[in-house]
């Protein structure tokens, strides 16, 4: 199915989940940035999703890089319909709370909190100006308050806890404007983070994200939590 010439960005798009993502939304039909640190690296990975995938700098953590990407994003495409927040960093090491690591927990939130954040704020006057965008924010079960049973990965926890409470205001603030904004677990994937024992190969763990950056016109799912294309609880 053609998603009527549409523009995605995936950002930590060149590798991992992230590169499955924007292959699958390829696949649709969609023109996919692959937004990634390294030049190189999203170059390499444009050429193996094939000639719908381009290239983008973007590092989420600053607020020039974002800037300057969305705007070449614009230049290059006409603009984004679908964003998928996909960057993620997991830092932790042993540390349980009570103990705190300051460094590791400002480091997390500045990836998987603000990088999503400071991207959506760039992207979202124009989905809105068009009336229509679909973003996703790549979440995880570890984010769950209703799953919260232990203290290990704090900071990346409570950064993906955070990113679901903004996945909630956001879809509020943007209700009747055409964005819908959800939030979707892949599940423990083979990747850089999820390492080579997960069970879940990154075909699967793409497969969510997808199905709502592309979720059809007249859809209202917004503001929801899902895993495997079901509601997760909170
Ligand atoms: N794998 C799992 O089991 C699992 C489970 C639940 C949720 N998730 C979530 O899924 C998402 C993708 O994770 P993954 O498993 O594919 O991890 P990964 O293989 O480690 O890939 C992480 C991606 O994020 C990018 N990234 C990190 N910091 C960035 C920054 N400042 N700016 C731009 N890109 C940045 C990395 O780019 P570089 O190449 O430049 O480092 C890389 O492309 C993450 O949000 C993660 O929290 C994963």
């Amino acid at each position: 199915m053609r998603h009527g010439g549409r523009t995605a960005l995936v950002t930590g798009g060149a590798r991992g989940i992230g590169l499955e993502i924007g292959r699958q939304l390829a696949d649709r039909g969609l023109r996919v940035l692959i937004g990634a640190r390294k030049a190189e690296a999203a170059e390499e990975a444009c050429r193996a999703i094939g000639p719908a995938a381009l290239p983008l700098a973007l590092d989420v953590t600053s607020r020039r890089s974002v800037t300057a990407a969305v705007r070449e994003a614009e230049e290059l495409t006409g603009g984004i319909d679908v964003l998928v927040n996909n960057a993620g960093v997991s830092l932790d090491g042993e540390l349980r709370p009570p103990c705190l690591d300051e460094d590791i927990l400002r480091a997390t939130l500045d990836t998987n909190l603000t990088g999503a954040w400071r991207v959506t704020e760039a992207v979202v006057p124009g989905m809105v100006e068009a009336g229509y965008g679909r973003i996703v924010n790549v979440t995880s079960s570890y984010g769950s308050l209703a799953l919260m049973d232990s203290g290990r990965h704090p900071a990346y926890r409570i950064s993906k806890t955070a990113l679901n409470a903004l996945t909630r205001m956001l879809a509020a603030e943007l209700a009747g404007t055409g964005v819908l904004i959800n939030a979707a677990d892949p599940g423990w994937t083979r990747s850089g983070m999820g390492g080579p024992s997960a069970p879940r190969a990154p075909e699967e763990g793409a497969d969510t994200p997808v199905w709502l950056a592309t979720l059809p016109e007249g859809d209202g799912t917004t503001g929801g939590l899902f895993a495997d294309r079901r509601p997760l609880p909170w």
